[in-house]
């Protein structure tokens, strides 16, 4: 079992795991157009986290880092129907918060969550309530109906994998 953090950056391997993390998206997020997932995880501003296990990956975290303002903007986030509620969506998480403080620098994630994933999110640490000042994110974030937006502050040292 391994955690990567990967964009499109033409490398085979790479590749493979992306189309394999846009159908787990694709699927598991019904609501989402198809063009849209794609767009998105092929997008080269966008960084993929992802959970692989025997070279298949089992799901993943799709998110935008904003240098300057320093937060993230998690755009997809889903773990195949068969390996849900096992732990790796807490564990792809943690990831994405050790990744995104020291290699991006970011100090917090926004993110849409669906209704059905507010709990989810909230086990992780997100509120509903939003403490970014609204200039930091105002014109990096655009409103959307399909969910409610959420907050996360990563904690500057914690240790969030080992
Ligand atoms: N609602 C409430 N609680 C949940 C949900 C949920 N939908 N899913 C998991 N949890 C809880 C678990 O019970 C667990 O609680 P515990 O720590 O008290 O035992 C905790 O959250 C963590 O569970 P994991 O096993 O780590 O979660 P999992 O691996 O299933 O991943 C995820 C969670 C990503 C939501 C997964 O269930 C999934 O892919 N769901 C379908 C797609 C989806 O809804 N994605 C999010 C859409 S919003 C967005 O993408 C921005």
């Amino acid at each position: 079992l391994k955690f990567v953090c990967v964009s499109n950056d033409g490398i085979d391997e790479h590749m493979v795991w992306l189309i394999g993390l846009k159908n787990i998206f694709a699927r598991q997020l019904p609501n989402m157009p198809k063009e849209y997932i794609v767009r998105l995880v092929m997008d080269r501003s966008h960084k993929s986290v992802m959970v692989i296990r025997r070279n298949q990956v089992v799901g993943g975290i799709t998110y935008r880092p904003y240098a300057s303002p320093k937060f993230g903007e998690i755009a997809f986030c889903a773990i195949t129907a068969d390996e849900q509620v096992k732990g790796y969506g807490t564990r792809l998480m943690n990831h994405l918060k050790q990744h995104a403080r020291d290699v991006d620098g970011l100090t917090h994630f926004l993110t849409y969550a669906d209704n059905n994933a507010v709990g989810y999110f909230i086990k992780q640490g997100f509120t509903k309530e939003i403490y970014l000042e609204k200039e930091r994110w105002h014109g990096y974030i655009k409103d959307y109906d399909g969910g409610i937006l959420m907050e996360c502050k990563i904690d500057p040292k914690l240790p969030y994998t080992d």
